[in-house]
């Protein structure tokens, strides 16, 4: 069957298009892909922290001089992302098992999350007997102040990376390790070859001041600032993630012509960098809003930077 390329959003699964951008609800998709259609799941589900108690805050806000004045909110507040407790866990539940039928035995499936939903979405992968290969931690080091100051900055997110096989079996899943190694880009001194401080003009070892550049293996720690206002020229989501975010994961987790379905894709982030590097996408979400908006990042060749 010959495969068409043109994005355009649609109401359910196409197989014979290259790329599916599809306004509906995933649960009425999923029964439509058939099994093992897609090499990899990459996808940020809702992260069920909506339903805040903004009285109660307020109540905080008050007290306090600082807040009271920057009267600042930014909290997720959507109905998209409610649930009660045992609601999510049901719901996330149905979507993974979906995920293990549609993706490849061993592909990659890579969930965001943060510490509200990360732990039980990871419960529930060890549960399925998925393999975890890392645990990412996303730093935004621009993270928005906690505004009650009882507790720490929230200032990551948390990124699981499994494969779709059980511990025992897994084997020969995608990791591109070494083009992963242009993310850690290091100075190093070219007399003592000790790594050093990228601010330093003589190597506090030996005194010399000639560098060279290295690349070494990437750590699962990822610096990288919230999503910079430029990659929202197409309208706002609320939750949309950083490019640079999805190219490290495409880059690391897949590879070119590989398919790749996001249930949960919102703005389309997933979709945008995986058609950038020349993948195929499966983008799904129920919102007309977050669809065009997606459909016009799509269209935009200069939504993206690569290394
Ligand atoms: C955390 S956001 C994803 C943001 C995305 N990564 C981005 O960069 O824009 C989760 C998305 O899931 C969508 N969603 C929630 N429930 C859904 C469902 N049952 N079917 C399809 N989409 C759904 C919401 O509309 C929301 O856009």
């Amino acid at each position: 069957m010959t495969r068409t390329s043109i994005i355009k959003i649609s109401d359910n699964f196409d197989k014979s298009k290259h790329n599916n951008l599809i306004c509906n609800d995933a649960f009425k998709v999923f029964s439509s892909i058939p099994n093992g259609f897609a090499d990899h799941c990459i996808t940020d589900p809702p992260y069920n922290i909506s339903g805040y108690d903004f009285k109660k805050e307020i109540g905080w806000l008050k007290s306090n001089k600082y807040w009271s004045e920057q009267k600042n909110f930014n909290k997720i507040e959507e109905s998209w992302d409610k649930f009660s407790n045992g609601d999510y866990e049901k719901f996330t539940k149905l979507w993974l098992d979906e995920i293990y039928r549609i993706v490849k035995p061993n592909g990659n499936i890579i969930i965001f999350g943060s510490y509200h939903n990360i732990y039980k979405i990871g419960y529930l992968l060890q549960r399925a007997d998925r393999k975890i290969i890392n645990s990412v931690v996303w730093y935004k080091r621009n993270a928005f102040p906690n505004i009650t100051q009882r507790m720490l900055c929230e200032s990551t997110e948390h990124i699981i990376w499994a494969v779709n096989e059980t511990n025992k079996k897994a084997k020969n899943w995608t990791f591109n390790y070494n083009e992963l190694k242009k993310y850690n880009t290091v100075k190093e001194c070219s007399k003592c070859k000790k790594v050093i401080d990228s601010e330093y003009k003589f190597c506090p070892h030996c005194g010399n001041n000639i560098f060279h550049t290295k690349k070494l293996q990437l750590r699962n720690l990822w610096n990288i600032p919230s999503t910079p206002s430029g990659e929202k020229r197409h309208g706002k989501h609320p939750s949309q993630k950083p490019i640079e975010m999805l190219e490290r994961l495409i880059v690391g987790g897949t590879k070119k012509d590989d398919i790749i379905i996001d249930p949960f894709a919102g703005s389309g982030t997933t979709a945008v960098v995986a058609k950038n590097l020349d993948r195929k996408f499966i983008a799904i979400d129920n919102n007309k809003e977050y669809c065009k908006i997606a459909l016009n990042r799509l269209k935009d060749g200069h939504q993206q930077q690569i290394i």
